[in-house]
């Protein structure tokens, strides 16, 4: 599929700006600065983990650039708009038309195999069903669950069920990913897994992926690592030559007891009625 990609944060093209960014919750009388002046640029086709420990502010820097929640300050311009102008309706949709969602927990429609499961935000899209059905399989075959299309989620694995997620997540092909804390129910080998499956499916499809975590083995899959530390980024890993050197036969199969992640809108608690179609599918509270 495409490749060259390397030394996309040189070559590509920015799709997430973040400039002079705050986010200060007032909690009585005390205020907490979960974002304390963080500015980066994330370039088309890279994978970004953000990496630090528990309270750093990960999940409300990537809530603030899914447009889940507006900044006390400064800007988050994604694919050319300015995130924090925009209304909630308009961020409804920008989120349908540009944005996937992989959280932690799964929440898979319990009565809907797996294919149902995937091709579930397609519905929403006004696509038909063979197209729909025949999409889904696709995916399905890309995370290795072709053999479980017709299983629901009781009758998979966790690490199975998370695959599903991915691959819901990834159907309607966004160009941006957002994922929190994907394998955070998963074990170690599982979770290395599904890192393998999600950076061979954002590289083919030249996607990109802001993946929050507090593992650094895991923050190491991706092309660059952001730490962040008290709500700053206090340092930038590049191996972003690295990983356009180990390109190579990624496409082996996953092993049965693999990926996890879930897809779904917005973190549960946000998920406008509007958003129907992934809400239902996935309210995937992030922690
Ligand atoms: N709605 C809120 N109201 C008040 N304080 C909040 C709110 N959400 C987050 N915080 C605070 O902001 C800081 C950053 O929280 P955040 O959820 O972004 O951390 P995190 O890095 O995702 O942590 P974890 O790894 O535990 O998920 C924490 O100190 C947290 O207590
Ligand atoms: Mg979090």
């Amino acid at each position: 599929m495409p490749f060259g990609e390397e030394n996309m944060a040189k070559t590509g093209k920015p799709v997430i700006q973040v400039k002079d960014l705050y986010k200060i919750y007032r909690v009585g009388d005390t205020k907490v600065r979960a974002l304390n002046g963080v500015d980066f640029t994330i370039y088309k086709g890279e994978f970004c983990s953000i990496v630090g420990t528990s309270g750093s502010g990960k999940s409300t820097l990537l809530n603030m650039l899914a447009g889940l929640e507006k900044p006390t300050k400064g800007e988050i311009v994604i694919a050319g708009e300015h995130m924090e102008k925009k209304t909630e309706n308009q961020l409804v949709k920008f989120r349908r038309e540009h944005i996937g969602f992989i959280f932690q927990s799964f929440n898979l429609m319990s009565t809907m195999n797996a294919v149902e499961n995937v091709a579930l935000p397609l519905t929403f899209q006004g696509v038909r069903k063979a197209q729909r059905m025949k999409k889904a399989g696709e995916l399905l075959d890309l995370v290795g669950l072709k053999k479980y299309k017709k299983h629901k989620p009781m009758q998979m694995s966790g690490g199975q069920q998370q695959r599903v997620g991915v691959a819901r997540a990834l159907v309607v092909e966004p160009e941006i990913v957002f994922a929190d804390e994907p394998t955070g129910n998963l074990d170690s080998n599982t979770s290395e897994e599904v890192m393998r499956l999600m950076q061979k499916v954002v590289r083919e499809k030249n996607q990109t992926l802001v993946m929050v975590t507090h593992d650094n083995h895991l923050a190491g899959f991706a092309d660059r690592i952001f730490h962040i530390k008290d709500g700053k980024i206090v340092k930038i890993e590049d191996h972003t030559e690295k990983r356009a050197a180990e390109v190579g036969p990624a496409g082996d199969g996953v092993p049965a007891e693999t990926v996890g992640g879930n897809a779904g809108e917005a973190p549960g608690q946000q998920t406008e009625k509007e958003d129907g179609a992934q809400g239902a599918a996935g309210n995937g509270g992030a922690d």
